[in-house]
């Protein structure tokens, strides 16, 4: 099964993301884990995306497709995937449809988390992120033990992009460039629109029964 994860910032794609994996045994391929950990690593790619991350801005696509396409050819995403921060544009649609054709694979399912505005700056006000696993924790979801992560015990951090200035430019980003995708896929019969409010376990069940 090959899946995307659609929804602004805040509206619990990389939560669900980490319990749909667990359940249906797929590999998260987050863009945004992935270009954290670049940013941690001080790699090349790392200090070219840090500072348009910092700011809540789009990293430029041709950065994001070459990731996404080395991750597609990977042996663990070729019994399906779950995208988790990708496509955020039109261009980066059509590249990955031109980098599944040639696999000869499609998109199955686009889940689309929908969460009103003001819940969502109340989530990433209070979200506290592993390091490490890039776990996030909230108001309704805290760690067991107040400040470290339950996985691995690493410190949690407050992301430097969930400043509210930067969440106000994220959430500009979301609707002038990745709000678009959704009529996109549409267009296809493939898109799910679930309602992201909720607790955890409630928005899980709504997303695992569109399946059904
Ligand atoms: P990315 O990491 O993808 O960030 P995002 O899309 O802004 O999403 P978030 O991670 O902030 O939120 P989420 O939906 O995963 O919510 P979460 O589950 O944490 O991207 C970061 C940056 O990388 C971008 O700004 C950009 O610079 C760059 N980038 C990445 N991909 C790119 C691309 N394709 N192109 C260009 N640039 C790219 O939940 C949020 C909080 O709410 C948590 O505290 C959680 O505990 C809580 N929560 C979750 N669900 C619930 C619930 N049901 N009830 C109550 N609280 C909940």
């Amino acid at each position: 099964m090959n899946l995307i994860f659609l929804g602004p910032p805040g509206a619990g794609k990389g939560t669900q993301a980490k319990r749909l994996i667990a359940r249906f045994g797929l590999p998260q391929l987050s863009t945004g884990d992935i270009l954290r950990k670049a940013v941690a690593d001080g790699t090349a790619l790392g200090k070219k995306a840090k500072a348009l991350m910092d700011a809540g801005k789009l990293v430029p696509d041709e950065i994001v497709n070459g990731i996404v396409d080395e991750a597609l050819a990977s042996p663990l995403a070729q019994k399906g995937f779950l995208l988790d921060g990708f496509p955020r544009t039109v261009p980066q649609a059509e590249a990955l449809d031109q980098m599944l054709g040639r696999r000869g694979r499609k998109i199955d399912h686009v889940i689309s988390i929908e969460v009103p505005t003001e819940v969502l700056v109340d989530r990433l006000a209070g979200r506290q992120t592993c390091p490490q696993c890039q776990t996030s924790y909230g108001k309704d979801s805290p760690p067991a033990n107040p400040g470290h992560c339950d996985r691995d015990g690493e410190k949690l951090i407050v992301r430097p992009d969930d400043q509210p200035e930067r969440v106000r430019q994220r959430m500009h980003e979301y609707e002038t460039k990745t709000a678009l995708l959704t009529g996109y896929y549409k267009a296809r019969g493939v898109v799910r629109e679930i309602d992201g409010v909720g607790s955890v376990d409630e928005v899980e069940k709504r997303i695992v029964g569109a399946f059904a």
